[in-house]
């Protein structure tokens, strides 16, 4: 097992991590909440049931997808708690990718102020990074993740055998954020990426550190955690543009980091031996395909940028691999 402290609580990796599941759970009370999604509940919620023995169980599925993580879907899990007796003192579990941690998470935070809540990540991104660093929101027409609270559950329970039943595209699109935590601040993880795309427990936890200097830092986002940005603020503006249906949030950011590398070489700020090797790992994921896309096209998509763009834009760049720094641009800079 893997142990890694996050000052308040720990995130915990291992194969069959179920088996820990009780030592975080109220013994005497027994009794739980669980959120999860269809798929998730389809393939792991008899396995949950099962560890679960003895205990009450009240379950809310939510039908797979990021429309779900919404404020309808939010009340209505408050509601079914609320109806079902909750109380202050018991304890949710987030079970399921991102979309399900964001929005239990959200629910823990303001259901009486604050319940305990467990995340239980099961797609490859939401161990590496949405688990990780206490953001929990929900999307609103207005733009994604506009509501939420910074809040931080009891522990984070990771087990990479639900990977196993990732599609190569969910897969990838998790490591197109451990790509990313290896060019931002660690050379190793990139090239160990760049050898072979299968990853293990050490692989993990090695992305999650990334997260987890940047978040201890910065765990209100006000500064060092903006690096966890790199790729995002082209990426924000492909997944905009295409109403988040085209492009996952891995292949966009896929994108928005070759774009930023561009920007940094044409800048005379980015090391020109970069590119090629960022471009052909993405190519082989899949992330991106040819032709590649214009930075042109998404100027006007720019989050907020319009104002930004006024006194400049907070870009993150890369210098070397494994190595990240911010700088304002102005709009001349990014063609
Ligand atoms: N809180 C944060 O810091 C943070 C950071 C990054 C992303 N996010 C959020 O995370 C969300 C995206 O997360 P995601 O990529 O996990 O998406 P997701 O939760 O929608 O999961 C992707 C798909 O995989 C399925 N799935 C989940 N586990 C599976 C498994 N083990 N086997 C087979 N299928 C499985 C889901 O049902 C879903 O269809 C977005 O809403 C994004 O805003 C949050």
């Amino acid at each position: 097992m893997i142990k890694i402290n996050m000052n308040n609580y720990n995130i915990l990796i291992e194969s069959n991590v179920f088996a820990s599941l009780r030592d975080f759970l109220d013994e005497i009370n027994k009794r739980v909440f669980i959120v999860t999604d269809t798929n998730v509940d389809n393939l792991y919620g008899k396995e949950l049931a099962n560890i679960l023995d003895g205990f009450e169980i009240i379950k809310y599925v939510i039908p797979s997808g990021e429309t779900s993580k919404n404020f309808k879907t939010y009340e209505a899990i408050m509601h079914h708690f609320l109806s079902k007796g909750i109380k202050r003192f018991d304890t949710l579990i987030a079970f399921g990718g991102g979309v399900v941690g964001d929005l239990a998470g959200f629910v823990a935070a303001t259901l009486f102020r604050g319940i305990d809540y467990i995340q239980i990540p099961t797609t490859l991104l939401s161990q590496v990074d949405s688990s990780i660093g206490g953001k929990t929101g929900i999307d609103t027409p207005y733009g994604k993740n506009l509501i939420g609270a910074f809040y931080e559950p009891k522990v984070v329970l990771i087990d990479p055998n639900f990977l196993k039943s990732l599609d190569d595209i969910e897969y990838a699109n998790g490591l197109s954020e451990m790509i990313k935590a290896g060019l931002i601040m660690d050379k190793d993880l990139f090239d160990q990426l760049e050898k072979s795309q299968t990853v293990n427990d050490e692989l993990i936890a090695q992305a999650i550190e990334v997260k987890r200097k940047v978040v201890l830092l910065d765990p209100f986002d006000y500064k060092e955690r903006m690096l966890l940005n790199f790729g995002h603020t082209f990426g924000h503006a492909i997944e905009f543009k295409h109403q988040y249906e085209t492009y996952k949030h891995g292949q966009a950011i896929a994108y928005g980091m070759l774009m930023s590398i561009k920007i940094g070489e044409r800048l005379n700020l980015t090391n020109t031996n970069i590119y090629d090797r960022v471009y052909n790992l993405f190519l082989k994921l899949k992330l991106i395909e040819l032709p590649l896309l214009n930075p042109k096209d998404y100027l006007d998509y720019l989050k907020f940028d319009k104002k930004h763009l006024s006194n400049g834009l907070n870009f993150v760049l890369i210098d070397e691999i494994g190595s990240a720094f911010t700088k304002t641009l102005e709009l001349k800079d990014l063609i």
